[in-house]
Formats: C-alpha cells, structure tokens, sequence
C-alpha cells in the first residue's frame, strides 16, 4: 500500500519500457500446452535451458503416478481404488541439474519405467481421474512458486498457471506426430490419445485463449524454440 493508501504502482524507467535485463525481472513460468508426438517437449527442454529455469514434463507425473497403480495391481478403470490409492501415496518434486524429477512413494522412477508400453496404454485413463489432478496440478504449482519454470502438458496454461503471460501451444498435423512416434519406436495411437486427451470431462486438451499458437510440422526444433523465445523477450519487454 502506498502512504496515501492506494495502490503503490511500480515506476517505469524510460520511455514507456522498463529496462530492467531478463535477468533482473522474477523468472518467468512459462507454460507449454500440445497434443502427444507434436514435440513440445523437446522444445520445453530447450527453452528452459536457454532461461536457466527448471524443466518440468507434467506428462510424466501422470506416467509415475501410472506406474504406480499398475505396480500395485490395481485396475485403472477402478475409480475408487485409484483414488484411495492416490491418498495413500506421497510424492516428492524435485529438480535435478535443471530437469523437474517426481518419486513416488520415495521410488525414483527410471524414463523406460514410465514410457513403457504398458503405462501409455493406461495413462489417459489416469489422467481422466478429478482427484488425480486436482493432487498433480497441485505438485505442479508449488514448483513454480519462486524460481520460474518452463512446464509442459496438455492443461498448463488454461488450469495449472492461467495467470502466466507466456503461454503457448504447440502443434502438428496428425501424419507428421504419428511419424515421430514411429520414429522413437513408440506404437500407441495417436488418434485414440488425441480423442481421449481431448474429450475427457476434466481439464480436457485446449488451445489457451492467450496463447501463441506455433504449427511445428514444417519446422525444425531450433526454428520453434527461436520462436518461443523471440515471443517471450517480447512479452517480458511488456510485463
Ligand atoms: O505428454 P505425455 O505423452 O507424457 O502425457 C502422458 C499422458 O498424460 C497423456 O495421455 C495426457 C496426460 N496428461 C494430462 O492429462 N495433463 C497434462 N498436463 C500432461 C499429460
């Protein structure tokens, strides 16, 4: 509050711009949303480096909590048993050398361990459970609270962090995702995830109303990083 009791407004330097470097500004949390094989991830990896801000896949929290159900023998279409599963269950987030990492229940999950066969076939149907996400969005958002991240997943920027100004959501067409699926030997269909990503009732897979949109299908993964980058100079010139 300033002394008169209103509001204190931060001056700006300049004409109109604040000056401060992007350094100097609080690190930015920047939300990468896109259907599965459209290679948000990679670019998600890239752009937190160049930011020097923690990655974070929110996908593979919804794959270790998977792994977790199926390693209990617990039937995934078994709402009421997931969730009492989900509550006795605890996770631990934590960053290492700038990569977000999940334990479950103190397990620390290896990357073939959650990208199994197995767990893709079932994770949509986790990640359809309200409980379960209400629970992940919350580990998702105690990430960001102080140091910046770079997120990525299907609901960061229209549920995890719809405050943030650096929103994206990047894309490619269904022949070109299916071919960088086949590429990385991974055989689940897209179209079934896309349908259940997409029409699931909670939190389902949208465009961001403010987000940029970037159609990565002709592009190579240094042109879509320059370009994420490029919009969020832009916009942290404006915040
Ligand atoms: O990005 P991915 O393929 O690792 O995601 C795995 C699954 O998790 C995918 O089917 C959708 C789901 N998911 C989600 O529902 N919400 C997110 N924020 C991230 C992933």
């Amino acid at each position: 509050m300033g002394p008169d009791g209103g509001k204190v407004v931060a001056a700006k330097v300049g004409e109109g711009h604040d000056r401060r470097s992007m350094s100097e500004k609080s690190p930015p949390i920047v939300a990468i949303d896109g259907p599965a094989a459209s290679g948000k991830s990679t670019v998600a990896r890239r752009v937190a480096s160049a930011l020097g801000v923690v990655f974070v896949s929110s996908g593979g929290m919804y794959r270790a909590f998977t792994w977790w159900v199926l390693e209990k023998n617990v039937d995934p279409a078994a709402n009421a048993a997931v969730v009492e599963l989900l509550g006795a269950t605890s996770f631990d987030c934590g960053d290492d050398c700038g990569v977000g990492t999940i334990t479950v229940d103190g397990q620390m999950l290896a990357p073939e361990a959650i990208s199994a066969e197995r767990v893709n076939r079932n994770v949509s149907i986790i990640a359809a459970i309200p409980e379960v996400r209400s629970r992940l969005v919350a580990e998702q958002r105690a990430y960001g609270q102080s140091n910046g991240l770079v997120m990525e997943g299907r609901d960061i920027g229209s549920v995890v962090f719809p405050d943030t100004p650096y929103k994206f959501y990047i894309d490619a067409s269904p022949e070109v995702r299916e071919q960088r699926r086949r590429a990385e030997g991974i055989t689940d269909s897209i179209a079934e995830r896309d349908k259940a990503d997409s029409s699931r009732a909670a939190s389902p897979l949208v465009v961001p109303e403010d987000a940029v949109v970037v159609d990565s299908s002709d592009l190579t993964v240094e042109e879509v990083v320059d370009s994420v980058l490029a919009a969020i100079a832009e916009q942290r010139d404006q915040v």
